[in-house]
């Protein structure tokens, strides 16, 4: 299996820029941020797809839910092996493919960090949720020393109700003694999330409730686009490529 590391070089440019959306905690917002992630790197004018490689199909099923979903998925949940082949041969079809990790840390996880470019943590604000995930930043870690030197990761604050609470300043604080990347957007407790999962739509679907979601979806798009080196190349409203 190619690593990121050995896949760089000559056609760098023209390929897909990976994003992994991971937790080992199960409900901390993966699926929704994957979703909303691809929903805005679209509205960015990049052509994107979603990767499901969870068991529990969500990606999969969101898009079952309604016909409002203007970018592609990839069912890769039973690939044993050759789900980084798999997502090779999409490479020069898409500007992003946004993966929707499953709630363990196993050999796929492994072989998804090894391929990335970005990973992204959504995290529940508090201290409990933060210390589970110091296994993945230490799996991390190890893939970035063997296999994967510019594999980058941040941290998502999802399902924020209220940034005077103590235990969202707490762990916030946590993350930034570690010296942990953090996105500044919040992504906040809003019920037109599981909303837009229920009618298969995402956060820019065109209910006036939604626009709030559609703002801070943008906000951590335009974060993900510089992060990654590639913000002069994707803006909001630039028409998605065909
Ligand atoms: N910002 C949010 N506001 C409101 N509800 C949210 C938000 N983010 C996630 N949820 C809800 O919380 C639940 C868990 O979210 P989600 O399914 O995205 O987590 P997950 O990490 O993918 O879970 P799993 O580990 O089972 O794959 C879902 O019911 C989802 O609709
Ligand atoms: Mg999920």
């Amino acid at each position: 299996m190619n690593t990121k590391a050995e896949k760089d070089g000559a056609t760098q440019d023209d390929e897909a820029k990976i994003i992994f959306v991971t937790n080992q905690k199960g409900g901390s917002g993966k699926t929704v941020t994957a979703m909303n992630l691809a929903a805005g790197l679209h509205k960015f004018g990049a052509r994107v797809i979603a990767v499901d490689i969870d068991p529990q199909n969500m990606i999969v099923s969101w898009f079952n839910n309604g016909q409002d979903i203007p970018f592609p998925y990839s069912n890769l949940a039973a690939a044993v092996d050759n789900a980084p082949r798999e997502i090779e041969k999409l490479m020069s079809s898409y500007d992003f493919i946004i993966i929707d990790g499953r709630p363990q840390i196993d050999k796929k996880v492994t072989q998804m960090l090894m391929i990335s470019d970005l990973v992204v943590i959504p995290l529940r604000p508090n201290t409990m949720d933060f210390n589970a995930t110091k296994v993945l930043v230490d799996q991390i870690r190890a893939v970035q020393e063997e296999d994967n030197p510019d594999l980058k990761f941040a941290y998502l604050l999802n399902q924020v109700a209220d940034e005077r609470r103590m235990l969202y300043t707490l762990c916030r604080d946590e993350i930034q003694e570690k010296g942990y990347p953090l996105f500044k957007t919040n992504i906040r407790m809003r019920e037109c999330y599981p909303q837009a999962y229920a009618i298969g739509a995402t956060a820019y679907a065109s209910h006036r409730a939604f626009r709030p979601a559609a703002t801070e979806v943008s906000e951590l798009t335009e974060e993900v686009v510089n992060l990654l080196g590639v913000g002069d190349r994707y803006r909001l409203s630039k028409k998605p490529k065909a």
